[in-house]
């Protein structure tokens, strides 16, 4: 029988960290359980910074956005104390045991996945939750955050076809997500956006351009363009995912460092490509372009129902499985199920937009252009 579990937030926040937070403190006080949590993601374990939950500090949370621990993006196995770069594995695998904890509950996106398998290979006891507003994480339907984004998104699509008709303007969105497109494909979809570009589906410009004018041709001078942040040109396209396979099959310690240098590099390149996409397709149909980039509001403020629904039953679902000494899986939800599935298996992969995804299917048959 479980004592004490200890409960950490990483990566980027999102809407319903509170509420699984709260899900999953409540199921452990009810079944006596302590919980502590550790503040501001990995660093919170490394540096021992916590506090006790109780009934009073998981009362009122439910409904509110970010996350009452803090979070953060370090990696246990790279964090930075100024300036410099330490691993500091084996000194939170110490302080899980000085705190004598039976389970860690880790609620987190991608980058927790991975820095949580390699505690759990170090024999700690770990669950995790699955959260990001991208919706990439593998092998559950949906994470938590990304039902209160997507409407979010939606709604500032929504918001701009009033502008872009009044000003008769092409109105470029550019929407979170990271390397997949669930964000700007989703409300793209909902707020009926006319083109919408996902990193999945890399675009011809030129394709985009004759989308547009052929509205205008038919009477209609003003578009809303969807753009996910990670959105590539399919000249982009090639040369990123050629660099890609080059740092996957790089084999010395200098190759890998090169290859990781020459990402960077093209990221960094990548950086402001919405603000192109306007200049190339004023250039190209001769109508003014604007870009609204939505930002952190996607990831700001309260939850949907949705999300407060998800993070609840994850939440509670991972002190049942500590409970019932099911370690080293993540609480997926599956249609009307929820259940475990093996961290090591959700690890290091994206799950990113099929091409043949119904939702694509659904944007092509009602005339969106996906910039093909
Ligand atoms: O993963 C969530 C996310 O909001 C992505 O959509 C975005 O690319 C990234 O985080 C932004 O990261 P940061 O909070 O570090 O600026």
């Amino acid at each position: 029988m479980a004592k004490r579990i200890g409960i950490i937030t990483a990566g980027g926040d999102s809407p319903g960290l509170n509420a699984a937070i709260r899900g999953a403190g409540k199921a452990a006080v009810d079944c006596g359980i302590e919980i502590i949590g550790f503040r501001d993601g990995f660093r919170g374990l490394a540096e021992n910074l916590k506090f006790e939950l109780n009934k009073r500090s998981l009362s009122g949370i439910l409904t509110i956005g970010g996350t009452i621990l803090g979070t953060g993006r370090d990696k246990p196995h790279r964090m930075e104390f100024e300036g410099e770069e330490r691993d500091m594995t084996d000194v939170i695998v110490k302080n899980y045991e000085k705190n004598k904890l039976d389970a860690l509950v880790c609620i987190g996106g991608g980058g927790t996945h991975k820095n949580a398998l390699r505690l759990l290979e170090k024999g700690l006891n770990i669950v995790t939750l699955p959260k990001t507003i991208d919706n990439d994480v593998p092998l559950t339907d949906s994470t938590i955050g990304f039902d209160t984004a997507l409407g979010i998104a939606t709604e500032a699509v929504d918001r701009l076809h009033s502008t872009a008709h009044s000003h008769h303007r092409i109105i470029i969105a550019e929407i979170m997500g990271h390397r997949a497109g669930w964000l700007a494909l989703g409300a793209g979809i909902a707020g009926g956006a006319d083109v919408i570009l996902i990193p999945e589906i890399p675009y011809e410009i030129k394709k985009v351009a004759e989308a547009i004018k052929l509205r205008s041709e038919h009477g209609t001078n003003f578009s809303i363009v969807a753009v996910a942040e990670g959105a590539m040109s399919h000249d982009d396209a090639v040369e990123f995912t050629a660099a890609v396979r080059r740092r996957k099959n790089s084999k010395t310690k200098t190759d890998k460092q090169k290859a990781r240098q020459e990402l960077l590099e093209l990221e960094a390149r990548h950086q402001g490509n919405t603000m192109r996409i306007a200049k190339q397709l004023t250039e190209l149909t001769k109508l003014e372009a604007r870009v609204s980039i939505l930002g952190y509001v996607q990831r700001g403020g309260i939850p949907s129902a949705g999300d407060r629904l998800l993070a609840t039953r994850l939440g509670t679902m991972a002190v049942e499985l500590i409970q019932d000494k099911v370690f080293g899986v993540m609480v997926a939800s599956r249609g009307d199920v929820t259940k475990p599935v093996p961290i090591a298996e959700v690890a290091g992969t994206l799950k990113t937009v099929p091409e043949n995804h119904a939702w694509v299917q659904s944007a092509r048959r009602v005339g969106t252009c996906l910039g093909t």
